[in-house]
């Protein structure tokens, strides 16, 4: 199959689109700069050039494509709205090209805001709809597309999708402990994150395009939900820094905007998505990663 990937220079896109290749697929990767370009090019990806902002570029690989993975995303973190707005733009962009193909359309998404006092699962709907919602309600934007002739499924990815060179939560939460000197945790630390190992995400992104039906919400989730305080320990001991509870007053001034994140409980579990692809995670556990070095060392960070 011919799969067009936003987002596959990215930390998952770069391994989805090994998984794909592997697994016998054509790749075509949007590509914003010339490093992204060169990386995809030599592992025999095809290259459209173009950014999120460029509408007509995305438009033109979807058609061009069997089907479409979407997993670009601006990730700037001091513009929400505008991240959403492109989100949402490209989402719709990606459903309008689609229309009558009933071609697999997979996109990025998470567990967060799901539920509350209990793990997520995959019957929960997302409850963000409309442009003023977190992700910009894209998640229920592909969904809608269903009726007309689209095969969109969710990637539900856990809040640490984690491996040596991370650069997402976990990256910045260990720069915060760097700068800080201190490995903190917000409140008691029993709110919980879900994880998953990278090279398990890739490999059940790829199931989910060669199974799922539409509307799927698949859960890339390996571990149900790590406490945070096991996570700032674990920092803690790979950086030999003192590890401590960070008042839920204090937590914004202490971890800045990743505080939010790192205050919410984001346990989710997977066992329809296992069910349903026959996916098992074997990967390292998400201590495993922090205790073996992977987040001992900055990385560049998202964004
Ligand atoms: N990693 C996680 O733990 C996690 C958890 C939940 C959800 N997600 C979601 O999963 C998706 C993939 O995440 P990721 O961790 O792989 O992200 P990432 O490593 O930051 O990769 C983002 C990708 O988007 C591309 N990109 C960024 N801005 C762009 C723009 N303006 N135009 C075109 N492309 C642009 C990047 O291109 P360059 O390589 O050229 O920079 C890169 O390929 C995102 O939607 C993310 O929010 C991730």
């Amino acid at each position: 199959m011919h799969v067009f990937v936003t987002g596959a220079s990215g930390w998952i896109g770069s391994a989805t689109v090994d998984e794909l290749l592997a697994a016998g697929h054509e790749v075509t990767g949007l590509a914003r700069s010339d490093a992204s370009a060169a990386a995809l090019q030599a592992k025999g990806v095809h290259v459209r050039r173009g950014d999120l902002d460029d509408l007509a570029s995305i438009r033109a690989g979807a058609e061009a494509a069997e089907a479409v993975i979407h997993l670009a995303n601006k990730h700037d973190w001091s513009n929400p709205a505008a991240t959403a707005a492109a989100e949402r733009a490209a989402v719709q962009t990606i459903g309008d090209a689609l229309v009558g193909t009933n071609r697999p359309f997979l996109l990025a998404s998470g567990v967060a805001g799901l539920t509350r006092g209990r793990p997520a699962s995959e019957d929960d709907p997302n409850p963000s709809h409309g442009p003023e919602s977190p992700r910009g309600g894209s998640e229920n934007l592909a969904f809608e597309y269903i009726d007309r002739g689209v095969h969109p499924m969710a990637l539900r990815f856990a809040p640490t999708v984690h491996g040596a060179s991370d650069h997402g939560f976990i990256a910045i939460i260990a720069a915060v402990a760097r700068e800080m000197g201190v490995s903190g945790y917000p409140g008691d630390g029993t709110n919980r994150w879900a994880a998953v190992h990278r090279s398990d995400t890739a490999r059940m992104v790829a199931l989910g395009l060669a199974k799922a039906p539409a509307g799927a919400r698949l859960h890339a989730v390996a571990e149900v939900g790590v406490p945070t305080r096991d996570i700032a320990e674990a920092i803690g001991r790979a950086l030999g820094l003192p590890v401590t509870s960070i008042a839920p007053d204090d937590v914004q001034d202490h971890f800045g905007w990743i505080g939010t994140f790192f205050s919410m409980d984001l346990a989710a579990t997977s066992a329809m998505t296992r069910e349903l692809l026959g996916w098992a995670p074997t990967g390292p556990t998400l201590i495993e990663d922090i205790d073996a070095g992977g987040y001992s060392v900055p990385t560049r960070i998202s964004g």
